[in-house]
């Protein structure tokens, strides 16, 4: 039975124990509960079919997606990975010895920019869903390339859902982002706030949203926006300029050299650490939140970019003092998510707070960390 016809029995269908279709064919499909086909893959000893699904993880080889295949793999399913590597790295993969595309590898790793229609294209081939990692990530940036942002962030976005569609595929999650919020006063930042994109990267990530949005709407697709609140986490990026802020003030203080705090330090942000970010994906899965859906996914508190500064550096034993720069241009103040619709839609919780994140987060910067190198601009 073709892939095609077995996706019109998504439609209609209810939720329990997933119905075998072709028990005869290990390599055929079945239909598992009401969003998703999944692949028959093997027979577990009990004598009962075992179903693997692989999702395409695009920016898979990055900070989080490597942390998104990593929980799949976990579970059980299978990942194919689409990265232009510009600031995704091999070494995030390699536990899983990656194989190209049809290998049955169970990582499969295509090379590629999401900007690319026709990479999306070959990417989406065969997949059970879709996890949208891949982004320029960095709000300064963005205004220095605002071309280029939308390039990867929205025209990426619109090339994936297309090349979704026309696969079949019926489900896609998007990596959205709180930049969405702006500067409203107003927290804790629900999703019901009108939208406010004070940079060319929040604007950028607010059009993807309203693709997914619209694809929902348009075709047999179930999609979901996750609007992360500042990740972190081992393996962030360090040696970039463009990265996470924790990661920056990690490898400043593990080199000796005095950070620079932009502004006075007084701006907060619900800082999230990856585990959490994780469990929110993988939750969507399996959940199924209505299509079109936008949830906000934090840390449950927020902190100040000083605070986080004199935390990290009594962690590390260092009374390095930070020198104080101008406010970076699209900087917003303050930021808290509710979390309210993650834990109604989701059954979402904060696993691992920030504090014992950054913990964690350090460990492994100190133990990765050897010495200086240059700053790469990815
Ligand atoms: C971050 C994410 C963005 C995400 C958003 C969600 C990164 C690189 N950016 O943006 O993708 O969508 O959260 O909320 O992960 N700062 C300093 N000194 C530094 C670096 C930063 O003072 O060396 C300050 C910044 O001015 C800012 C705060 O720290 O006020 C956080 O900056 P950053 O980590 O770049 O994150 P966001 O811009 O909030």
């Amino acid at each position: 039975m073709p892939l095609s016809s077995l996706r019109s029995l998504q439609l209609g269908s209810c939720a329990g124990d997933p119905t075998l279709l072709d028990a005869a064919n290990p390599s055929e499909f079945v239909l598992a509960g009401s969003h998703r086909l999944v692949r028959l893959r093997s027979w577990a000893s009990r004598g009962y079919p075992s179903t693997v699904a692989r999702f395409l993880v695009t920016g898979g080889a990055g900070f989080i997606g490597s942390h998104i295949v990593q929980a799949l793999i976990s579970a059980g399913d299978e990942a194919r990975v689409l990265d232009d590597f510009s600031s995704g790295r091999e070494e995030n993969l390699e536990a899983f010895t990656p194989g190209a595309v049809g290998s049955g590898a169970a990582v499969e790793l295509l090379r590629g920019d999401v900007a690319d229609a026709d990479v999306c294209g070959r990417a989406c081939e065969g997949v059970d869903g879709v996890f949208h990692e891949a982004a320029l990530v960095s709000v300064p940036r963005s205004v220095e390339e605002p071309e280029r942002t939308w390039e990867v962030n929205s025209t990426g976005t619109l090339n994936l859902l297309e090349a979704a569609r026309s696969a079949g595929v019926g489900k896609f999650v998007f990596a959205a982002s709180s930049a969405a919020y702006g500067e409203s006063e107003v927290l804790p930042k629900v999703e019901t706030m009108p939208v406010d994109p004070r940079s060319p990267y929040a604007a950028s990530k607010v059009a993807g949203e309203t693709l997914l949005a619209s694809y929902g709407a348009s075709y047999e697709m179930q999609t979901v926006s996750l609007r992360y609140f500042n990740v972190f986490g081992p393996r962030q990026l360090d040696d970039s300029p463009y990265t996470g802020v924790i990661a920056i003030f990690a490898r400043c203080l593990l080199e000796g050299i005095p950070p620079t705090i932009h502004g006075d330090g007084s701006q907060t942000r619900d800082l999230t650490y990856i585990d959490n970010v994780v469990a929110a994906n993988l939750a969507e899965r399996k959940r199924g939140a209505p299509t079109g859906s936008v949830i906000t996914v934090g840390g449950g508190g927020r902190v100040s970019i000083l605070e986080v500064y004199r935390t990290m550096a009594e962690a590390l034993g260092s009374d390095l003092e930070p020198v104080f720069g101008e406010t970076r241009a699209g900087d917003v103040m303050h930021s808290l998510a509710d979390l309210q619709r993650a834990e109604q839609l989701l059954g979402y919780r904060v696993e691992v707070p920030w504090t014992e994140g950054l913990k964690r987060t350090l460990e492994w910067y100190q133990s990765v960390h050897s010495g200086p190198s240059e700053p790469s601009d990815a």
